[in-house]
């Protein structure tokens, strides 16, 4: 049986189960012979704090539709939301959260099937791991980046050219009248950020991985291509829902590997890799970080997006969107992979896009970059693991032997990163401690400032090594997810002014120069970790998150667990 009988075997007398949740649907003034249809959940996710979703409720009635006209019953419930830029300390800590109630309402509603529609950064990871775990059908309809900005005749995107002009304004080159005018022009649309940052791409891997309508991760969110893509996902969910494929069918080994490969080829956000590696989690599948710099030696960029390139993603939708990426790296994946309608990766690529723009996606022959865009790094000062972006980051510093300049925590670097008597060079390693899961939930703090003093003499570039993460629009030679984290009492918690430290990209390796005595001593020094009081979801955090390299899942949330 389908529709809202599947929500009615739990308990009790059946008859008077399903009578009793007839009469208050009734309530809701449908037609009696709607009751009897395949009940499609739509899982939103507004709110005043999420302006990348301002257009939701629109797209949400065009999911509706096309639920409607394929024989369903919609049924739009609400859910968290999480706004990147207001949470704090910030919205990484609450992915888990809304994993959780995404999994809890999808599991505890009668429903055959749901539509997640998210967009800003944590929210799609969160929607698809809360899915994955409720193990109903499911497919995932992204909000769509943002259209650009105009700023003197130069097009402005979230939020790539917002640290451009913050670094020239710190540096003495943009004026303040100038900085709030481009303020104003940065982001102009609803919609997720406007480049290859975060949200996007974890688009773009939602549609690798098969989760997602072909050709629906570029369309902008305020483009009438975006509310036809809410209707045919609307449409697609009737039909998984009938066929009762579940996530479980689309997301293999396989597909995991074709999204890795398309995480690198399009230089994608280093955030992607923990969220890809939390949502396969939850189906048991590992994402081994060898296996990603293997794939990352063979996988060219072909995407040529902020903050890698200089377009944005509306130039890759009016370029063959994501198809035309997948299209050319063809041979590189696996194209047996299942896709949530039920057809193969390859049968849904086919002949390719009719027209590709090569200035946005490059032909496998004539790629952006030879190698991939990520690599894993590993050593003395990241034993489990470190990620560098290569691809925003600059291949003068690939090779990098420098004295620590250490900043204990996110308040110390706050304080003392522009003070004119700070002693740092411009070939010194700018170090951050404490800024991992547990030690601060994660922030997006990897993207340490240039000291001002630097910064004015014209230095744009320095290494950079954390244990915190990085904004998917941000850029530069930074070193992320150091594992195991400082305040886990990794060995980035031992690391003092004026140590030697060794970055060598081509190795993938990461190394503090300090013999291992020293270090002993140090770790005997280390102050006894701090245990702040935190009660409810924040102390659930703290005593459960996993780190980086495992996706900063909670440890319970894993099958098996
Ligand atoms: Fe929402 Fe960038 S702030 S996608
Ligand atoms: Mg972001």
């Amino acid at each position: 049986m389908s529709g809202i009988y599947r929500g009615l075997v739990s308990y009790g007398d059946r008859d008077f189960s399903r009578f009793l949740r007839r009469a208050f649907l009734h309530a809701s003034g449908r037609s009696p012979e709607s009751l009897d249809r395949p009940v499609v959940g739509i899982a939103t996710s507004t709110s005043d704090f999420n302006p990348c979703h301002r257009q939701q409720p629109e797209l949400v009635r065009s999911v509706a539709r096309g639920i409607v006209a394929a024989g369903g019953l919609p049924m739009e419930f609400p859910t968290i939301s999480l706004g990147e830029s207001f949470l704090e300390p910030t919205a990484m800590v609450y992915r888990n959260l809304m994993a959780m109630d995404v999994e809890e309402l999808v599991r505890a509603q009668p429903m055959d099937a749901v539509v997640l529609v998210g967009g800003c950064d944590k929210t799609v990871p969160a929607q698809l791991m809360g899915a994955f775990s409720a193990g109903r059908p499911a497919i995932q309809l992204v909000t769509g980046p943002m259209s650009t900005g105009r700023y003197q005749g130069e097009r402005l995107g979230a939020c790539t050219d917002c640290r451009w002009f913050w670094a020239r304004y710190r540096a003495g080159e943009v004026s303040e009248t100038e900085i709030g005018q481009v303020e104003r022009n940065l982001a102009t649309t609803a919609g997720t950020c406007a480049v290859m940052g975060t949200a996007s791409t974890m688009a773009c891997i939602v549609e690798a991985l098969g989760m997602a309508l072909p050709d629906s991760a570029a369309a902008p969110a305020v483009h009438a291509d975006r509310l036809r893509i809410g209707e045919a996902t609307g449409a697609a969910a009737v039909s998984i829902a009938l066929a009762e494929r579940t996530p479980d069918q689309i997301v293999t080994a396989a597909s995991v590997r074709n999204a890795l490969r398309v995480l690198l080829a399009i230089g994608g956000s280093t955030n992607a890799l923990i969220h890809l590696t939390a949502m396969a989690g939850r189906l048991g599948l590992p994402v081994d970080p060898d296996e990603l710099n293997e794939l990352s030696e063979t996988t060219p960029v072909l995407v040529e997006l902020k903050p890698t390139g200089a377009n944005y993603m509306e130039d890759l939708h009016a370029s063959g969107g994501l198809p035309a990426v997948l299209h050319e790296l063809r041979d590189l994946l696996d194209l047996s992979a299942l896709t949530v309608t039920g057809e193969t990766l390859g049968e849904r690529l086919g002949a390719g896009p009719s027209w590709v723009d090569r200035e946005v996606v490059r032909p496998l022959s004539e790629p952006s970059r030879e190698k991939g865009g990520l690599v894993w790094l590993r050593g003395s000062l990241a034993p489990s693991g470190a990620l560098i972006k290569r691809s925003a980051a600059d291949p003068a510093l690939f090779e990098t032997t420098g004295r620590a300049v250490v900043f204990t925590s996110l308040e110390d670097l706050a304080a003392r990163v522009d003070d004119p008597e700070l002693d740092v060079r411009p070939d010194d390693v700018l170090v951050l401690q404490n800024a991992g899961p547990l030690g601060a939930g994660m922030p997006e703090a990897g993207y340490l400032p240039i000291p001002a003093k630097l910064a004015r003499a014209g230095v744009r570039d320095m290494v950079r090594i954390s244990d915190a993460r990085m904004s998917g629009t941000a850029y530069g030679t930074i070193v992320l997810h150091v594992t195991p984290e400082a305040a886990l009492g990794g060995p980035l918690a031992l690391v003092r002014n004026g140590d030697r430290i060794r970055l060598s990209v081509s190795e993938a390796r990461l190394d503090l120069l300090v013999p291992p005595e020293e270090l002993d001593r140090r770790r005997a020094d280390l102050p006894a970790p701090g245990t702040p009081p935190v009660t409810g979801y924040r102390k659930l955090f703290r005593d459960h998150v996993l780190g980086a390299d495992r996706g900063c899942d909670f440890d319970f949330c894993l099958p098996g667990s």
